[in-house]
């Protein structure tokens, strides 16, 4: 029998039209562009300041837009999987949000949590789904709106995160294209370095919680760092070997975009040069699980049939992994 596998057909973003710039951000905490760009790597960050807006605002935005490039109708989506750790609510889920926003009916749609490799699991759980053949158009959207957990007095956080949203679409295929392989690990011991304190079922929303403001991001950054750099590097390395993918062979290194020492690290030990990596950190900041999907987005036109892809995360949890992507088609949709 034929093998199917999932390739991507399309790709959707939205990013918001607030820049926060690290001059502003200087003006909030004792910090300095200098700092922000020599230990981050990030000059700007987007974020959501429309009244009344979460992820699902931009979200449902980049899924729009993925529809629409993409010639799809709402009616023929048979899923939808929004990765994201900053649902619109609690329940129901920031999927079904979405879903209802872009007139999605037909379809079956959930979130799912996994740190910043949100998008990554996401995209492996949708592959399977296309690959079993019961269903033909799956979306993956990575949304997040990052400014509603981040502390604006903490000077450690605050600058590496923003706003956005990525979305693809995965169809069948039996050309040798698509989703080869994946690499997915997680480590629960990790979540004591990077966490939310409260808000969740173990220590629900109080004053005293909200006194002492544990619902914004708690991140230990240095041993988040050293983690970081070295599960990204050996889960991609680790896929080059298995697939016997010399370093001028890859056309593409997708990291996420957390830190860019983390990600010249990565492609350090890779062995890969620096035009073969892409990297958008300096405008958009960490958006979590959207940083993936907002970088294929934009180098999709420099995209050809055939490019060899390695997309790799680490986050919260701890999780990271890789992914293997021959890519589908030639240029912007
Ligand atoms: O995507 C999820 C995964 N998250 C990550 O991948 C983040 C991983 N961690 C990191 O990227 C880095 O650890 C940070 C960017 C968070 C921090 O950079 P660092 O080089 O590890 O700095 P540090 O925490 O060791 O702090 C060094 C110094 C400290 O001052 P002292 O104690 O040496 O006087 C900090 O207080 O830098 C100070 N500092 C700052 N100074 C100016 C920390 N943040 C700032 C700041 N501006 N924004």
């Amino acid at each position: 029998m034929t093998k199917i596998r999932a390739t991507i057909t399309g790709i959707g973003a939205y990013v918001p039209d607030y820049i926060l710039t690290n001059d502003e951000l200087s003006k909030m905490v004792d910090t300095s562009d200098e700092w922000i760009m020599t230990r981050i790597g990030i000059k700007e960050r987007r974020i959501i300041k429309e009244k009344g807006e979460g992820s699902s605002f931009v979200g449902s935005k980049a899924v729009k837009q993925l529809l629409k490039k993409t010639g799809t109708s709402p009616d023929e989506i048979d899923l939808l999987i929004c990765a994201t750790v900053t649902p619109d609510h609690q329940f129901p889920a920031t999927a079904n949000i979405i879903s209802d926003k872009v007139g999605i009916k037909n379809a079956h749609s959930f979130d799912l949590n996994a740190g910043c490799s949100g998008f990554l699991y996401a995209l492996d759980t949708a592959s399977k789904f296309v690959e079993a053949g019961t269903h033909k158009k799956v979306i993956v959207v990575g949304a997040e709106k990052m400014s509603s957990i981040v502390d604006y007095h903490d000077r450690a956080t605050c600058p590496i995160f923003g706003d956005g949203a990525g979305a693809v679409l995965l169809e069948p295929t039996t050309e040798d294209i698509g989703i080869v392989d994946s690499m997915l690990q997680s480590d629960g011991a990790g979540r004591i370095h990077l966490h939310q304190k409260a808000g969740g079922s173990v220590k629900p929303a109080s004053h005293e919680t909200v006194d002492a403001r544990e619902h914004f991001i708690y991140q230990e950054g240095q041993p988040v760092f050293k983690w970081a750099v070295s599960k990204m590097a050996d889960v991609s390395v680790e896929m080059m070997d298995r697939h016997g993918i010399a370093p001028d062979d890859l056309n593409w290194l997708v990291p996420h975009q957390a830190n860019m020492r983390i990600i010249e690290a990565t492609a350090k030990r890779m062995g890969i040069k620096r035009e073969q990596v892409m990297i958008n950190i300096q405008r958009y900041g960490n958006t979590t699980a959207a940083t993936l999907p907002l970088c294929l987005w934009e180098w999709e036109d420099q995209l050809k049939k055939g490019d060899k892809l390695i997309l790799a995360t680490f986050g919260a949890g701890f999780t990271w992994g890789s992914i293997y992507i021959k890519w589908g088609y030639d240029g912007k949709k």
